[in-house]
């Protein structure tokens, strides 16, 4: 199946990407990248590896839009699956959600994908879902996604102290959120426009 960009950013070095639904045949990508403890460990699953029906059975879920939740692809401009981002636990009363982003491979982090896939999805929170307050949980140790997220404009509002295990060692989780009163949604304003 063709891949349609629903969302498209740049990074700073200038390389396109897009925010786009999964596909079933992203599945290869999917299970390669969740062997890499390195990335399950970021993402709260120490020690955890997912093998390919685990993978099939989460692709198959998200496909189907689950209430509560939206959840993307992030392509590069070769169209190959890079990562995904998500808000999770959407609540449509008070403005409220959770984000979460991956990167898969290691050799993609630290080059803007990461902070430009969450900024298009705030904004698209924002401007689609009315979206006020979204949080994220992050560990202390992950100052690669502390520093892309402060980036974008999250701040912290508070730490589970010990909350995290990292070889042996104990270390915070830590809670941020971004009001989205300060995001720029000008850009999808013009996608809509462009369509009355
Ligand atoms: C977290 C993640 C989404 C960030 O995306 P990214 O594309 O790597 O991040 P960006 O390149 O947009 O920004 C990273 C920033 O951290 C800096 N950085 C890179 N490595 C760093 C390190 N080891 N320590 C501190 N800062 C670091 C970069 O220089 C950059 O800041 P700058 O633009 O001011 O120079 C991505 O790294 C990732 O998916 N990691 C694995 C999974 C994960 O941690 N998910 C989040 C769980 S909460």
């Amino acid at each position: 199946m063709p891949l349609f960009p629903v969302l498209t950013g740049t990074t700073p070095a200038g390389e396109s990407f897009c925010l786009a639904r999964l596909r079933r045949e992203d599945l290869p990508p999917l299970v390669q990248a969740f062997q890499n403890l390195e990335l399950t460990t970021y993402l709260g699953g120490n020690g955890f590896t997912y093998s390919e029906a685990e993978e099939a059975e989460w692709l198959e879920d998200n496909l189907k839009n689950p209430a509560g939740q939206v959840l993307f692809g992030i392509y590069d401009q070769t169209q190959t699956l890079i990562g995904s981002v998500a808000l999770r636990e959407i609540n449509h009363r008070t403005g409220t959600a959770e984000l979460g982003v991956a990167i898969y491979s290691p050799a993609n982090w630290g080059r803007g994908f990461g902070s430009g896939a969450v900024l298009l999805i705030c904004q698209y929170g924002a401007f689609h879902l009315s979206l006020y307050n979204i949080m994220l949980k992050v560990f202390a140790f992950n100052e690669r996604a502390i520093r892309a997220y402060q980036k974008i404009g999250f701040r912290e509002i508070g730490r589970r102290t010990g909350a995290a295990m990292l070889g042996q060692e104990r270390f915070d989780e830590v809670y941020m959120e971004l009001l989205t009163t300060g995001l720029d949604v000008s850009e999808l304003r013009r996608q809509i426009q462009q369509l009355g």
